[in-house]
């Protein structure tokens, strides 16, 4: 498929299209087409920011028809608040020339406004499941109607947190109905839940779930400790113009509140923060100074790891290595997109080193180590949770914000040296992230590059 004028596109489209600068469809996008349009259910995997939002939505447009009906046709089911505006925007651009409606709902906002914006009549919703089953309980929004549903980031959807969330929706949902799945990685459980919950899905795999994009440059370091992490963060960050956007990942909000408490005394008028608990209207307000770059650094949860499209991110920095060796591949995955270069930086401590190690075993690459920056201070001071456990109870010289001053964190040589080991254990845990069949054919990926 050499440009979108080959497939089956209305003239609007085409138009919308023409007006993006998109003349290509991108593999996902030119295999997924037939198959959606053909009206069976489909599993659609391919790498992070290879355009699958255009892969569900071009066939999905095309085949809705204008109508004056209140009930909604389509539904778009995504797992965070701010993938529902970018979708939604998706959408309208792609709606530029045609009389389509779309609504985006989600929670943490005023239900009442999405309830009235629902009855004056829309085509497709997009939302995320909590609200979505709120609105459909209220009888505000009619289900009865609804022909496609898609679920992107499907694995995360179907994973424990949202999966009877999900479960709920498809009660209320008509049993005839087309079920459309994305996303860049697959698990197991998941591939399995997909067999038992939809009628012969038609995969299309464009990779293997866990293959690494080659235009990301992939480096990690062993780095002592909370404070140590900061220290190199910091002195890495000095250099602006070639951390020019600059998206942090921590794996919780105390530790991004916290990072953020240390980086704001050098970095202050560069840095902004997401997190759950911070309000919507907040939360918003930092993506787009990132995305503007009238803010050079965010720091943030995995809240932003999954989908979210924000242009030229020089790097993404792993402040701290992600123990589900998939939300590694979705977090880098925000650098790098449309074939732009990207780079990413992973923080591995002792203790985090076996997570590194189940992530490369899934992406079946290693990591190159980069040597510690001498001039970087090795901090002594330990995190709350940092702290012997044990010791805890009888230390007397623990200050009121949970921190002790000069402990050291012992036995740093032997615990590094682990990372490095490559024994029984690293088999171990290769086999536990082995690629199982289901997730389609290594060799495809290798047959595609070399044409
Ligand atoms: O969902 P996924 O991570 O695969 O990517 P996306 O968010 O749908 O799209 C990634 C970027 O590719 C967006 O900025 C699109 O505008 C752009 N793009 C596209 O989707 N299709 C093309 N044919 C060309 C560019
Ligand atoms: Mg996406």
């Amino acid at each position: 498929m050499s440009t979108f004028e080959q497939l089956n596109l209305s003239k609007q489209q085409l138009n919308a299209l023409h007006d993006l600068g998109f003349e290509t469809p991108t593999p996902i996008q030119a295999q997924s087409f037939s198959v959606i349009m053909s009206g069976s259910d489909m599993v659609g995997i391919a790498q992070t920011g290879t355009g699958k939002t255009f892969a569900y939505m071009l066939p999905i447009i095309r085949s809705l028809k204008y109508s004056e009906q209140l009930n909604p046709r389509v539904l778009i089911l995504v797992p965070t608040r701010e993938l529902v505006l970018q979708v939604v925007e998706e959408i309208e651009k792609l709606t530029k020339y045609s009389n389509l409606r779309v609504l985006g709902v989600y929670g943490g906002t005023n239900i009442n406004t999405q309830k009235r914006a629902i009855l004056e009549g829309q085509d497709i919703i997009v939302a995320t499941p909590g609200r979505l089953y709120d609105l459909a309980l209220s009888k505000a929004l009619k289900t009865s109607d609804i022909k496609k549903i898609v679920i992107d980031e499907v694995d995360v959807m179907l994973d424990l947190g949202f999966r009877f969330q999900l479960m709920n929706i498809f009660e209320i949902l008509p049993q005839k109905r087309q079920n459309i799945m994305f996303s860049a990685t697959m698990t197991d459980d998941v591939d399995a839940l997909i067999n038992d919950y939809f009628i012969a899905p038609k995969k299309v795999s464009i990779a293997v779930s866990g293959t690494p994009l080659d235009n990301i440059a992939q480096t990690t370091y062993n780095v002592e400790n909370f404070y140590t992490k900061a220290n190199l963060l910091s002195h890495l960050l000095k250099d602006k113009e070639t951390f020019s956007k600059v998206l942090v990942f921590v794996s919780n909000k105390r530790r991004a509140d916290l990072l953020f408490e240390v980086l704001n005394e050098i970095y202050n008028d560069e840095l902004c923060i997401i997190h759950s608990n911070k309000t919507q209207n907040y939360r918003i307000r930092s993506i787009k100074q990132f995305e503007a770059g009238e803010n050079r650094i965010l720091v943030s949860t995995d809240v932003m790891a999954r989908g979210l499209d924000i242009e030229d991110i020089s790097h993404v920095i792993n402040f701290d290595t992600p123990n589900f060796p998939e939300n590694y591949m979705h977090r880098i995955g925000r650098t790098g997109r449309a074939k732009k270069e990207g780079k990413s930086i992973l923080f591995t401590t002792a203790h985090e080193a076996d997570y590194r190690i189940a992530i490369e075993a899934l992406m079946d690459y290693k990591i190159p180590v980069l040597e510690f920056p001498k001039e970087v201070e090795i901090s002594e001071k330990l995190t709350r949770e940092e702290q012997p456990k044990e010791k805890e109870a009888y230390n007397p010289h623990k200050t009121t914000d949970g921190f002790v001053k000069g402990a050291a964190f012992h036995e740093k040589s032997e615990k590094n040296s682990k990372i490095n080991q490559g024994g029984s254990y690293r088999r171990e845990i290769a086999k536990k992230y082995k690629k199982p069949k289901t997730r389609g054919d290594k060799n495809f990926n290798k047959r595609n590059k070399r044409k």
